[in-house]
């Protein structure tokens, strides 16, 4: 019979667009965007993706030729154009990301916090509800439309608003901190209404499920069950299922003869070294001058290593705009002039930093050749790299050093050495013993994470998500 629909709703499209001539785009999936990576699972469904393009069109004739070229790939735009900066750099990125990662407010907010505070809380609001309209136009009975993400909070009510029969599920990509933490912000409740709204909400871990089930009870006075949050006798389902990845694609990019060439021409360069690999988005959250504080450490203390290790460091740009991204590029950059300036010399430079993305291949090609992943992450809603390096290891056996901080640290503690990245001494050590690690270990541990990330894929957790969904759906009706 026919297939049942999917809306899913993210901020950014699975595929980035470049304008290539008069009313002409030229589209790739980006691999970034993790909404992609349902794979299977879009089979099952006829699919279709709403979200923002990634840049302002405000042209009509342009707006409708962008639409017919994404829509040939089952992709919906949403034209945010002057309310983005101040619902994305603003709300969703300036205040929502750091307190969902445990960071607090930053600064700048706590004084003259009203007007700033407020008009990106209203543009927030009033981007989620330009995400309602499109998915409104496209709606037909019968869909079920998944929200992701912490930028369309709230969406979940807007839907239900708008039709209560609506089938909605919200997954949560990032942490959800302890209510201590999310009782600071100012429109704390408000948001935790929305999102009770919806008829599934989907988080990675255990922790960030208790925690958002105990903040519903101690901020807005709800109970919370074993099922999830019940509000007036009407329940919220909540479910812990942790993301994973395509490990197929992996898996084969890793045997493309351009591939092989381009790890041959990495060993030959890194020879007689072993090579630490990091990749991550420059954000404070992912730890990155804590890394490098760690490795320094290292170097310090074993100085016959000095000349036989490298730290590789991808640290694709991202937030721009936002200010304390730049501050942390900053800071970044100078631990990096410090520790090469203390241990390097005319032959070698023990970091190799780079402000740049790579081409998903050559990543395939950096993992596979890696001795050691190195994440360090402060807080992290679930880390698909260290997923990404455990696939591309089948050759290597390589060893994962996990921060304990990041939501995989609960998938993948097994098979990697957990550390806590703010223990300089700690990470320093962990460094130590992954290189170190005897073949027989490695071999185990990455046989124990192989076999997880196998297992758990991006298609099997969208998969899941959607089956629960539609059963809470289904009990919710049969109480109305
Ligand atoms: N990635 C990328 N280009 C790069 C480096 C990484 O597209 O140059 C991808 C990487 O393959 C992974 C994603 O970015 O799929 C990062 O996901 P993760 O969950 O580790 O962290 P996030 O950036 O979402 O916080
Ligand atoms: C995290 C968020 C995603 C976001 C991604 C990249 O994984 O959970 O929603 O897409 O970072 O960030 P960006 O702001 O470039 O979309």
């Amino acid at each position: 019979g026919e297939r049942p629909r999917l809306l899913v709703v993210a901020n950014r499209l699975p595929v980035s667009s470049k304008k290539t001539g008069e009313n002409s785009w030229f589209m790739e999936m980006s691999p970034g965007g993790k909404f992609n990576l349902l794979g299977g699972v879009t089979d099952q469904y006829d699919t279709k993706w709403i979200g923002w393009p990634g840049f302002d069109v405000y042209n009509e004739v342009e707006k409708t030729a962008l639409s017919k070229a994404l829509a040939e790939m089952n992709c919906i735009p949403v034209f945010l154009n002057e309310v983005f900066d101040q619902y994305y750099n603003g709300y969703s990125n300036g205040i929502l990301w750091p307190i969902l990662h445990h960071m607090g407010l930053p600064q700048e907010y706590h004084h003259d916090a009203s007007k700033t505070f407020q008009t990106q809380y209203d543009a927030y609001k009033k981007a989620n509800r330009m995400f309602l309209d499109v998915v409104i136009e496209n709606y037909e009975e019968g869909d079920t439309i998944w929200c992701q993400d912490y930028h369309l909070m709230f969406l979940p009510q807007y839907l239900k608003e708008y039709n209560n029969k609506i089938k909605v599920g919200w997954f949560l990509h990032s942490p959800f901190p302890s209510s201590e933490v999310y009782k600071t912000l100012p429109s704390r409740s408000e948001l935790l209404h929305s999102v009770l709204r919806a008829d599934l909400l989907g988080f990675h871990t255990y922790d960030f499920a208790r925690h958002f089930v105990s903040t519903c009870t101690q901020i807005i006075g709800v109970e919370g069950t074993h099922e999830g949050v019940m509000d007036q006798g009407r329940l919220t389902r909540v479910v812990v299922l942790p993301m994973g990845i395509d490990p197929d694609r992996f898996i084969s990019t890793c045997k493309l003869p351009e591939v092989i060439e381009q790890m041959n021409e990495l060993k030959e360069k890194f020879s007689g070294k072993k090579v630490i690999l990091g990749v991550d988005r420059l954000d404070m959250i992912k730890g990155i001058p804590q890394k490098y504080l760690g490795f320094e450490k290292f170097l310090e203390e074993n100085p016959d290593w000095r000349d036989k290790v490298v730290l590789v460091q991808i640290a694709v740009p991202t937030r721009n705009a936002v200010p304390e991204y730049q501050k942390v590029k900053d800071q970044v950059h100078g631990l990096v002039g410090r520790i090469n300036g203390r241990f390097g010399s005319v032959s070698s430079l023990p970091v190799h930093h780079m402000d740049c993305s790579v081409p998903s291949n050559y990543l395939c090609a950096l993992y596979a050749t890696a001795d050691v992943l190195l994440v360090t992450s402060l807080r992290d809603g679930l880390n698909l790299v260290s997923h990404e390096f455990v696939a591309c290891q089948e050759g290597k056996r390589g060893v994962l050093v996990l921060s304990e901080f990041a939501g995989a640290g609960q998938s993948l503690g097994a098979g990697a050495i957990l550390v806590n990245p703010w223990n300089v001494t700690e990470v320093s050590s962990a460094i130590k013993e992954a290189l170190t690690m005897p073949a027989e270990e490695r071999e185990e541990k990455h046989r124990v994470n192989f076999q997880y990330v196998i297992t758990h894929s991006a298609e099997k957790w969208g998969g899941d998500f959607l089956s629960e969904l539609n059963e809470a759906f289904a009990e919710s009706e049969m109480k109305i």
